[in-house]
């Protein structure tokens, strides 16, 4: 009997807009780690090949950072869109893979914990597993010269997060219909929605906050850096004892 194995498919390859940094949002490092570093190590800890769709450039220089993991690392050259890149890594997976955990480099401090609960969903029979939190603003529906129209019912609205988990046949499927009509969504559930599938939302966690903004960064940098403080606070209590 074959197990049944499973593989990351990262989204690496946008150029962080919003961001504004000098160079693409994955290749940007907090406490010293590139964001594509640390959702690939998360990764490398519960799957078993790890695909990364680079920004154009900065191929070898990601396959470079990524060569001591401990599962296999293939990276290609991403897309004009996330659906386009996630399409073309999906393209790279080994036949043997059974499960696909995608997941953005910009959700880089995701927990391992979050990651095996969306592949254990899937080991248990689920198709279409997504980590998502309930919205806490409210949100309004509004016109083009920003008019209020409507305000939603916040109790069945969830901001979604990755890693998105599929069942690798349903989500080959999703993308091929996207390629075919010329589909972009922002996440890959949505791919899956269009073809009819039942899709599972899961509590996700606040660490899988996707970085977008300087002010995302910033939240990180800070966390870290409070993080090395208390390390280097309960040491020096160590030294004393
Ligand atoms: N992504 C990708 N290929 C693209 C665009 C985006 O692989 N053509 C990836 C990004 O690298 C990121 C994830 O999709 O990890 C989520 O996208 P987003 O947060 O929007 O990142 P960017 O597109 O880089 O940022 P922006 O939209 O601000 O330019
Ligand atoms: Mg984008």
């Amino acid at each position: 009997m074959t197990s049944a194995l499973s593989a990351g498919v990262i989204p690496a390859a946008g150029s962080g807009e919003r961001l504004g940094a000098k160079r693409p949002k994955a290749l940007v490092k907090v406490g010293g780690c590139t964001l594509i570093y640390r959702a690939a190590s998360k990764l490398s800890k519960v799957v078993d090949e790890i695909v990364v769709a680079a920004p154009v450039g900065y191929e070898a220089k990601i396959a470079k950072s990524l060569r001591k993991l401990s599962v296999p690392v293939v990276v290609i050259t991403g897309g004009r869109s996330r659906t386009e890149s996630v399409s073309l890594a999906l393209g790279q997976l080994t036949p043997g893979i059974r499960y696909v955990l995608i997941h953005d480099a910009a959700r880089a401090f995701a927990p391992i914990s979050l990651i095996r609960k969306v592949l254990q969903m899937l080991q248990g029979g689920e198709n279409a597993v997504v980590p998502a939190i309930a919205v806490t603003d409210t949100i309004k529906i509004v016109d083009e010269n920003e008019h209020v129209q409507s305000t939603v019912n916040r109790e069945s609205l969830r901001a979604v997060q990755t890693p998105q988990g599929f069942a690798r046949a349903l989500i080959d499927r999703a993308h091929e219909e996207a390629r075919l009509n010329e589909l972009i969504g922002t996440d890959d559930a949505s791919l899956v929605e269009m073809l009819g599938a039942t899709v599972l939302i899961i509590p996700g966690d606040e660490r899988a906050r996707k970085i977008t903004t300087a002010s995302d960064l910033l939240h990180y940098r800070n966390l870290k850096q409070k993080m090395k403080q208390n390390v280097k606070r309960s040491d020096s209590k160590g030294g004393k004892v």
